[in-house]
């Protein structure tokens, strides 16, 4: 039998997505632990508060009630209902039960916009530095990332920047706020020129409010609000964050034809929906009580005050982030290029942080701090700086 060695590649369309940069640097840290060493760990992405009770004891009496079997594909009615009245009330925007399509987490929801918007050769326009995946999700459509700096969006204008960058093959924006990793996050009149824009030019949008309850300057704006501009955005929101549900990989998306049905058959056909149990368990998020959110918001600014204020002091510049839960500092001072620093923060005051440049050539001379730890380990890790750097 004769096998030819171009049997054994993997389809194009896959060879163009990468893989997550942050895995190579937890496997460091991983070493550095085995090895006996502690490590302030600066560079994760998760909640550090657990789940709350509420959701757990529903998750409890969904398995005791043997809420198990399969739901609809497209998530349970309560559910749909449920986050409909949330995107209706804290979001303001005008969904439907319909409108609303239960996913696994923000990140399946993402491929699935994605999926649904873009084809191969078009370009979407990208505020930088960006969050990783959303390269890989674009280059997964064959589409191309057309980056366009946040920072001179601000300066000179969200409009004319986009207008800038945007060609005839611009199809959609991606609109993540807060956004991960600066923790910009974009006003309403942002929000309003980038929406004029998208009318303007016949764009689709891609919103990402993964963050919308961890804002602590201004405040949390939907783009899908705007006039005209809910049939063409597809809003993807995720569990993980607001109720420190990582792990159960919970999340939704709201969008109008045709983008949901583009939604639905990429759920349809990679997972068949998200496990029953936990969407009966996710139902009990949406009846937590306003206060909920103060006191996390609460918790996370005392952090991040606590982070920021000792960066500065350390020469390492950077503005009190508006939303999410990282700081982005300039580290020129330590080392221009971003793995290098990452590098020497690990190595010689064992704190562990992630490469600005893994979020994009913007990010280069920055790294990405994570706040969402506690104020000891917080602390800790500044005095190891103090000592080392
Ligand atoms: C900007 C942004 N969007 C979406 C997500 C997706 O989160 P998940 O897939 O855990 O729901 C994340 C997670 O880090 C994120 O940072």
């Amino acid at each position: 039998m004769s096998t030819s060695a171009s049997v054994f590649r993997l389809s194009r369309r896959l060879e163009n997505v990468g893989f997550s940069d942050i895995v190579k640097i937890r496997n460091k840290i991983l070493e550095l632990r085995a090895g006996g060493a502690q490590v302030f760990q600066f560079e994760g992405g998760e909640p550090f508060l657990e789940t709350p009770e509420p959701i757990k004891e529903a998750m409890t009496r969904a398995l005791a009630e043997n809420r198990t079997r399969y739901a609809p594909s497209s998530g349970i009615p309560e559910l749909r209902a449920a986050v409909a009245e949330k995107l209706r009330e804290r979001n303001r925007i005008h969904a439907r039960e319909e409108d609303v399509v239960v996913m696994n987490g923000g990140m399946q929801g993402l491929f699935a916009a994605f999926q649904s918007v873009v084809d191969p050769g078009d370009e979407v326009l990208v505020f930088s530095p960006f969050w990783t995946p959303i390269r890989d999700l674009i280059a997964h459509c064959e589409g191309k990332t057309v980056l366009v700096r946040s920072t001179e969006a601000r300066r000179e204008g969200f409009y004319e920047t986009l207008a800038r960058h945007a060609t005839d093959k611009t199809r959609a924006v991606y609109f993540n706020t807060p956004q991960n990793p600066t923790g910009i996050v974009f006003t309403r009149e942002e929000a309003e020129a980038v929406a004029r824009f998208a009318r303007e030019r016949d764009l689709v949008v891609l919103a990402d409010e993964a963050y919308e309850d961890l804002v602590y300057e201004g405040e949390h704006f939907s783009i899908a609000s705007l006039e005209g501009m809910f049939e063409r955005t597809i809003t993807c929101y995720t569990l993980s964050k607001s109720y420190a549900m990582t792990g159960w990989r919970m999340g939704y998306a709201v969008a109008a034809e045709p983008w949901m049905t583009g939604l639905k058959k990429c759920l349809l056909y990679t997972t068949n929906g998200v496990s029953t149990p936990s969407q009966w368990a996710a139902l009990a998020a949406f009846g937590l009580p306003a206060d909920f959110y103060e006191s996390i918001r609460r918790a996370y600014r005392e952090r991040r005050d606590l982070l920021v204020a000792g960066l500065c002091e350390l020469g390492l510049a950077c503005d009190p982030p508006a939303g999410a839960f990282y700081a982005f500092p300039d580290v020129s001072r330590v080392h221009t290029d971003s793995r290098a620093a990452a590098d020497i923060l690990l190595e010689r005051a064992r704190v562990a942080t992630v490469p600005g440049v893994v979020f994009g050539e913007h990010g280069e001379s920055h790294l990405r701090f994570s706040f969402s730890t506690s104020p000891e380990t917080i602390q800790a890790g500044l005095d190891s700086l103090r000592r080392n750097l």
